[in-house]
């Protein structure tokens, strides 16, 4: 290890311990990078931190390093497998807004929930296991390979984890409007539980990838052959002009949910 990984371990550490506060386990941490932080969580993990202690350390990162991968999907050219993923993060995001919109509306007893529209959007939620397939069989095993094992394992949990509660979530429709409270438990656990996997996969790990994957071509034919989600922005979609460099991402995103309604439509 070097010793800027054991510095970032021991922060880390007692930061998990209750010795550091966040703010300053935050300032320790800016002056590192994903790849150092990616190799001290390893020493974590061997050290049993649980999945937990390490959901409750990724929050300091986020902040720190999103505006990094913001600008990351700025830089990457058109069709490059990361800068698909991360869009397709824009578009789970939406999906998982308009999760919670359907959650506040059964909570508040505000007028109906349509059942066929709880079903539509869950229909969409399923098409993000291609997405999860793609990194599962393409992103994490080179990032195993080249010595990130810690997280990309929680990752791989996290996606099962993730396959499990959308099948509950699925059958408690069929059972609407009753067992609300447990649709609602289970949005409540499924939309955090998303939300901050893509915010760990566009703030850490997908940099990393950039660093140590070097055949993205291997990896572009093994995304088309795995297949993509209806939402991804693929083929006609053409997300950025060149020297479009200054539309913000916000943008991006809109134009991203327009194209997505529209593929699942057509679907
Ligand atoms: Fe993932
Ligand atoms: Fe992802």
């Amino acid at each position: 290890m070097t010793s800027k990984q054991i510095e970032i371990t021991n922060t880390l550490t007692a930061f998990i311990d209750g010795k550091l506060s966040k703010e300053d386990t935050a300032d320790i941490i800016k002056n590192s990078s994903p790849v150092v932080l990616l190799k001290a969580e390893n020493e974590l993990f061997k050290s049993g931190m649980s999945m937990i202690e390490m959901r409750g350390i990724s929050e300091i990162y986020y902040d720190i390093f999103i505006e990094d991968a913001k600008r990351t999907i700025k830089g990457l050219e058109k069709g490059h497998p990361i800068r698909l993923l991360m869009l397709e993060h824009m578009v789970i995001r939406n999906l998982l807004r308009e999760l919670e919109n359907v959650r506040d509306t059964i909570s508040a007893g505000e007028g109906e929930v349509d059942k066929k529209v709880l079903r539509d959007l869950m229909h969409n939620m399923g098409e993000i296991e291609k997405h999860h397939q793609r990194e599962e069989n393409s992103i994490f095993p080179r990032l195993k390979d080249a010595g990130y094992w810690g997280r990309v394992a929680m990752m791989a949990k996290e996606h099962d984890d993730f396959i499990k509660h959308e099948i509950l979530l699925m059958d408690l429709i069929d059972v609407f409007p009753g067992y609300t409270e447990r649709l609602t438990r289970e949005i409540n656990y499924l939309v955090p539980l998303l939300r901050f996997h893509a915010l760990t996969e566009d703030a850490l790990l997908y940099s990393v990838a950039l660093e140590v994957i070097h055949d993205w071509e291997i990896v572009n034919e093994e995304m088309e052959i795995i297949g993509y989600s209806k939402f991804t922005p693929v083929g006609n979609f053409k997300p950025m002009k060149k020297g479009d460099d200054g539309e913000d991402v916000e943008s991006i995103l809109e134009r991203l949910i327009q194209y997505g309604k529209r593929k699942v439509k057509e679907g």
